[in-house]
């Protein structure tokens, strides 16, 4: 029944475009926000709405602070083992952890950063997927995709599920402001396995309002919350700070997990992320492309039918 959320989403989008700029910041316990999912359509659809005019919603306690430490050491510890590789999601590739040192802007915005990537294809040895599955199984009935969509894709169906754990080590990690494509998962999973005040003194997770003013969500949102938001509203990280040296193979700084369902890059036309900077040059061509209204894309990927049987 709850395919029919996906309704709610895709008759907005037949008049509107995607969110850019972020309108509230609204907090729900995860076990309130699954009850609403699984129980009360009216509200979820009205929340639906609010996501799509830019409100971000802080999910609180998806994860204890031991699970969220648990993760965290263990994606770490798997850092410290293996080399960094930089795989492409053409085929179905291994689980892999790069380091993006900035400098090299691409796409318009820049990254300092120790990325970990995980995917369902692969045993999930560390436990990232088994730890989220519960949230991210309501948030996939939140998008209309049912509990099991886009699950068991791989790269070949064109969209794919990932996990990707950031660390943003201690006085240089950061990313600039950008929006991402969100056209069939719609909102992205954010969990925090840090905390401001803990792990770092400044910094940390922010979003753009209409005034293009940067707003600080870091504070709000505690070890094992989740933000939940439509990634096409603008948002970047500033540099966790403290008094130690900079050291990448180091734990400290921010960690957050996030899982997005994206277009693997087996996609020639893929969409990328693109910089605030670049979206003024011309915000009516990346609001018209984040739709994928285009019939031959359409019909190239035939998006829907790549999950929808899988229900
Ligand atoms: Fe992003």
């Amino acid at each position: 029944m709850h395919v029919r959320y996906d309704r709610v989403w895709e008759n907005f989008l037949d008049d509107n475009y995607f969110p850019t700029y972020l309108r509230d910041i609204r907090e729900i316990e995860f076990s309130d926000l699954k009850s609403c999912v699984l129980n009360n359509e009216s509200v979820t659809s009205k929340m639906i709405l609010d996501l799509l005019q830019g409100d971000l919603f802080i999910v609180k306690n998806v994860l204890s602070v031991e699970q969220a430490n648990q993760v965290k050491t263990n994606v770490h510890e798997y850092g410290q083992s293996v080399p960094t590789e930089d795989f492409v999601e053409d085929s179905c590739i291994p689980n892999f952890h790069c380091k993006t040192h900035g400098g090299q802007v691409k796409d318009g915005y820049d990254e300092v950063g120790h990325a970990y990537f995980f995917y369902r294809w692969n045993e999930d040895i560390l436990g990232v997927f088994s730890a989220i599955n519960h949230y991210w199984e309501i948030i996939k009935i939140l998008n209309g995709l049912g509990p099991n969509g886009i699950k068991e894709n791989l790269p070949k169906d064109g969209i794919i599920d990932r996990i990707q754990l950031l660390h943003y080590p201690i006085n240089t990690g950061e990313i600039t402001p950008h929006c991402d494509v969100s056209r069939w998962q719609k909102t992205n999973i954010g969990i925090n396995l840090t905390e401001r005040g803990k792990h770092f003194d400044s910094g940390g997770f922010y979003c753009l309002n209409k005034k293009q003013e940067r707003v600080d969500i870091e504070p709000m949102v505690r070890i094992g919350d989740a933000i939940c938001w439509v990634p096409t509203v603008f948002h970047g990280v500033e540099k966790p700070t403290s008094s130690s040296e900079i050291d990448w193979s180091k734990s400290e700084g921010r960690w957050q997990l996030l899982a997005f369902t994206v277009q693997s890059k087996i996609m020639n036309n893929r969409i990328v992320s693109i910089s605030h900077d670049n979206f003024k040059k011309n915000p009516k061509k990346v609001l018209e492309e984040y739709l994928f209204d285009d019939e031959s894309y359409k019909e190239y990927f035939n998006y829907r039918r790549s999950w929808s049987h899988r229900i």
